[in-house]
């Protein structure tokens, strides 16, 4: 089987995989990082969220062998002791309910605030609209990405 070498959160890490693994089980099942979820394996539910090169990415379509040289982040790496502005608005406001969805809402927030750091509410909901939550968090992640906005501001 062939290796990949990874860089996620700043580190190597060598694995051995099919080409077509998806990235979100070597992060789980070669990597131990499960902080990436999977929820439903086909790019529509956001929970496997990650960064590629700092855009918001579904890694349960991203197959391994597509993913080297570039920046892989996922949750785990986001911030030290979960500092980043969103993490710190997402405790504020008290978002998770299970808190299955969570990391997937968060990396697509921190995503978007990148790009936009002064979102108004109707294109927070566009930008969160493909993270869904079964829990039904919505109104509390919109709230913790004005929260993250203003932190960031
Ligand atoms: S598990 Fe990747 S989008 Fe649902
Ligand atoms: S908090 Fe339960 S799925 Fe979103």
């Amino acid at each position: 089987m062939p290796v990949y070498n990874l860089k996620i959160n700043g580190q190597s890490h060598s694995v051995e995989a099919d080409k077509d693994t998806p990235l979100l089980w070597v992060l789980r099942d070669h990597l131990d990082m499960v902080g990436t979820k999977y929820g439903c394996g086909v790019g529509q539910c956001g929970a496997c969220t990650i960064h590629i090169d700092g855009t918001a990415t579904r890694s349960c379509l991203l197959p391994v062998s597509t993913a080297q040289d570039m920046e892989i982040t996922t949750i785990e790496g986001l911030s030290e002791d979960t500092i980043h502005p969103v993490q710190e608005a997402w405790k504020e406001i008290d978002v998770p309910q299970c808190g299955y969805c969570q990391a997937g809402q968060m990396m697509s927030a921190a995503a978007f605030l990148k790009e936009n750091a002064n979102p108004n509410k109707s294109e927070i909901r566009d930008a969160m609209s493909g993270n869904i939550c079964r829990c039904a968090s919505y109104n509390r992640i919109e709230k913790a990405v004005e929260l993250a906005a203003s932190k960031m501001s």
